[in-house]
């Protein structure tokens, strides 16, 4: 059998599984993307027995089999994440939206936050330590973590990370506080895990099931989407913010001109968009 590495992936297949990928998670992959199909997809070509990514796209065409189907689509999905990414968001949160929200849900003691590009957890549960350090460890509070990839969304719930992990952004004060040792790896506590929820969610789905939120994050998924995608996306999420709620984005995302129910400030060195 010929090694995988050495068969070129043919120009209708490129085509095929860029098609694929944009419709079954509106990631948008361009022209000189080939050695991340080749990388990605190599596992997938093997677990089935496969000789090449050639093969993959001849099963996917002739079966349309969904697990394959969105197996492919995972395995295109990046997943880069780590804790406290963008600090300048957390001191943002710490200084002016929990104050505010402190007052103005001084009787219910409800919060709601949604991490709706969740990856592997980092993200919501960074929130959940934030929030912990706060002193809302009383309040009713529940961060819901979502990813389109079902991979990621399990190693979320195991709330469980490899030294490595840990060693990205997370104040060794924190790790001692919140995490317990398992075998090589750190274990998130109980009291951490229990404010976070994780679900498959596809952010280009109707999204008036999920709830109304203080808090989202969209951060570094918007620049996977086309205009239209993004646009969609940004309408759904405004439509699940309370008036006044926050949505981040990623350092190098904007949402400029494409959705005016949003109000751009800038808080200490973060940018935030207000729901109008
Ligand atoms: C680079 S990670 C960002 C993780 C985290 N938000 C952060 O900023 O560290 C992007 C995530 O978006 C997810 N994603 C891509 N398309 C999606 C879609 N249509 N719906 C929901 N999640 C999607 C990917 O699976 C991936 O885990």
């Amino acid at each position: 059998m010929p090694k995988q590495a050495s068969v070129e992936i043919r120009e209708e297949n490129y085509k095929f599984l860029q098609r694929h990928v944009y419709s079954q998670a509106g990631i948008v992959l361009e022209e000189d993307k080939h050695y991340l199909f080749e990388t990605r997809l190599a596992p997938i070509v093997q677990e089935l027995g496969l000789g090449s990514i050639n093969d993959l796209c001849a099963l996917l065409k002739a079966t349309r089999e969904e697990k394959v189907s969105r197996s492919v689509a995972e395995a295109m999905t990046t997943n880069e994440t780590y804790f406290f990414r963008d600090p300048s968001h957390f001191e943002a949160i710490r200084k002016e939206l929990l104050p505010r929200l402190r007052a103005e849900r001084k009787d219910t003691k409800r919060l709601r936050f949604w991490s709706a590009a969740s990856s592997t957890g980092q993200e919501a549960y960074t929130l959940a330590m934030v929030l912990l350090e706060e002193g809302l460890g009383d309040w009713d509070i529940q961060i819901l973590g979502a990813d389109y990839s079902s991979r990621v969304v399990e190693r979320a719930r195991a709330g469980k990370y490899h030294q490595i992990e840990v060693d990205r952004g997370l104040p060794a004060p924190l790790l001692i506080k919140y995490f317990e040792r398992s075998g090589v790896d750190w274990q998130l506590n109980e009291q951490v895990r229990r404010m976070v929820r994780f679900q498959t969610i596809d952010l280009r789905e109707s999204m008036r099931a999920v709830g109304m939120f203080d808090l989202v994050f969209c951060r570094n998924v918007l620049i996977y989407f086309d205009a239209d995608t993004k646009r969609k996306v940004l309408k759904e999420i405004r439509g699940v913010l309370f008036r006044g709620g926050w949505m981040l984005v990623g350092g190098t995302e904007t949402v400029f001109g494409v959705d005016e129910r949003f109000e751009r400030r800038n808080v200490g060195s973060a940018t935030v968009y207000v729901a109008r």
